[in-house]
């Protein structure tokens, strides 16, 4: 199985597609700032779904800021961009 990064994890397409690739058994990093774009309270809940999962991580990081998610891209394979 892979490692994923999918940033905008807490998004409407970003949660879905962590939640498709962890169903099929891969591990995933979700990158997310949940930023106010709209009610964080819904990204909130969208994270609150997936956290329980073993092979997801959550890393609260701005992916503009390359010093807080340099680290988070080492081992990995694939990156799906869904952040806007
Ligand atoms: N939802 C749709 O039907 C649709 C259709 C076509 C294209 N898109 C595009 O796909 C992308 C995602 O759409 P969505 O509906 O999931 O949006 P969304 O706002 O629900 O999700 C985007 C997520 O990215 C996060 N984010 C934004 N900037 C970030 C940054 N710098 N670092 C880390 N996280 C960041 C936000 O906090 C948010 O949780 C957007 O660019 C959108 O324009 C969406």
């Amino acid at each position: 199985m892979a490692v994923y990064m999918v940033t905008g994890c807490a998004g409407f397409i970003g949660s879905h597609t962590v939640k498709l690739l962890i169903d099929c058994g891969h591990q995933v990093v979700g990158v997310d700032n949940i930023n106010s774009a709209y009610d964080v309270r819904l990204k909130e809940w969208r994270l609150a779904q997936l956290v329980d999962k073993d092979n997801f991580k959550f890393v609260r990081a701005d992916i503009t800021d390359r010093s807080s998610v340099n680290n988070t891209f080492e081992g990995l394979c694939c990156m799906n961009r869904v952040s806007s």
